[in-house]
């Protein structure tokens, strides 16, 4: 299997990792077939709605480390709109592409910013153009698992 040098050099230097205290919006994903869970801490402006930080924790696979830290990447600076086009395809675009087997990895991404922006939005009881609720977070993997 090979990696782009871009997937590599993020999965050996991961940017943005860590937390944020009093984020503004936090969301936890995670994938129920490989087990492996994304967390990602959104710091972003009330009156801009510009995202000014953003951190993130992964529990995962090298491919999941990389699309995260692309990830942040690519959101910080960017207003919640802006955001929202980060999808897993601009991620997996930033990094030169990844392993067809590896492409769910990058959906992680997508849904743990779309969770953090869910977060915030619930919290500021504001609607967010195109965003719908996280459905595979990590509180309903766990029900699952129970079933
Ligand atoms: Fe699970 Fe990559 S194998 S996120």
């Amino acid at each position: 299997m090979a990696y782009s040098e871009k997937v590599k050099d993020h999965y050996k230097n991961p940017r943005n990792v860590g937390e944020i205290e009093n984020a503004s919006g936090v969301g936890t994903v995670g994938n129920a077939k490989c087990g492996d869970i994304m967390r990602m801490y959104l710091d972003i402006d009330d009156n801009t709605h510009i995202i000014k930080d953003c951190k993130f924790k992964t529990f995962g696979c090298g491919a999941a480390v990389a699309t995260s830290s692309m990830a942040t990447e690519l959101v910080k600076g960017k207003t919640i709109e802006e955001a929202m086009k980060v999808t897993n395809k601009a991620v997996m675009e930033a990094l030169d592409g990844l392993p067809p087997i590896k492409v769910h990895c990058s959906l992680l991404a997508e849904q743990a910013i779309h969770a953090a922006l869910w977060d915030y939005a619930e919290k500021h009881n504001i609607k967010i153009e195109g965003l719908e609720k996280p459905v595979n977070d990590i509180e309903e993997l766990e029900e699952d698992e129970e079933l």
